[in-house]
């Protein structure tokens, strides 16, 4: 594997996760979206539909690929035949980046279905590490790693959440999906100050922001990707571009999925945004019909 640089990866723009729900007015209405980011594990088959969709929507519009089952942070062994289907989608559809999250899954074969917290030690980074450096080897590319929300922390850490997101930038050389949501949701329930999350990020490795909406208890918040996303999280978005510069940004939306043209007019909220902050002219109303 080349040596890899500091660098970034070209920009995408305004992104939406793409959805079986929307294969169709996708096809129908080409609408004015830059790309789409796809679960890889949705797409990790053999044929069917799904596949079907993806090429023709491929052939159109730019994609990543998103995984949730890679659990970077398990002490399991990784996955031999998961990396090798991952690696198979990429080489179908060539997406211009591949993340997952900065978690673990379960152990000893058994997945939680639950994107986990890792506690943030030195020792913890050089294990994440290694793995990552495995995972970038084998699929010949930096990879992106996403922060999670989170409703435990462990007392055996040792350092903050961005302290050990940069020590494990260092040590890998690796991206950053920063999803502001997760930010805003992990900084709720865990209560520290959202800005330090983004001011403690090298700013240099951000290559992709999430943004979505989630269910607030009161006393804690579950991140539940059902509802538009909230102004204060749109306010952190605004922090977030003043302080990392231009970042492809999508919405995340996995329930309660309203159709296209709604989430493509949320999109042009990140849009108008972004074009305040870097003085821009502003997206007047989407193209989406
Ligand atoms: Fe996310």
């Amino acid at each position: 594997m080349q040596t890899l640089a500091e660098k970034k990866l070209p920009g995408l723009g305004f992104g939406l996760g793409l959805r079986t729900q929307h294969y169709q007015s996708i096809l129908e209405t080409s609408p004015d979206i830059d790309w789409f980011e796809v679960i890889s594990e949705n797409y990790m088959v053999r044929g069917g539909k799904p596949l079907y969709f993806l090429d023709r929507i491929r052939a159109d519009y730019p994609m990543v690929m998103h995984g949730v089952s890679l659990s970077i942070g398990s002490s399991t062994e990784i996955d031999k035949d998961y990396l090798r289907d991952l690696r198979l989608l990429a080489d179908r559809i060539q997406p211009a980046w591949i993340s997952d999250h900065l978690c673990w899954t379960g152990i000893h074969g058994q997945n939680m279905h639950d994107l986990l917290p890792l506690p943030y030690t030195e020792e913890t980074a050089s294990h994440v590490a290694e793995r990552v450096n495995q995972v970038q080897d084998y699929l010949g590319r930096r990879i992106l790693l996403e922060n999670v929300s989170s409703y435990a922390s462990y007392v055996d850490s040792t350092m903050s959440e961005w302290e050990f997101i940069s020590l494990l930038c260092e040590k890998t050389d690796c991206l950053l999906l920063l999803d502001i949501n997760n930010i805003y949701v992990s900084s709720y329930n865990h209560d520290f100050d959202p800005k330090a999350f983004i001011d403690g990020i090298p700013a240099h490795r951000v290559q992709q922001m999430h943004l979505a909406g989630h269910h607030n208890h009161g006393d804690y918040i579950i991140d539940t990707h059902d509802a538009p996303v909230i102004d204060p999280v749109w306010d952190l978005y605004r922090y977030a571009l003043e302080r990392l510069g231009q970042v492809s940004t999508m919405i995340e939306r996995d329930d309660n999925i309203p159709e296209l043209a709604e989430l493509a007019h949320e999109l042009d909220t990140a849009r108008n945004i972004a074009a305040q902050v870097f003085q821009s002219s502003p997206v007047e109303k989407s193209l989406v019909a």
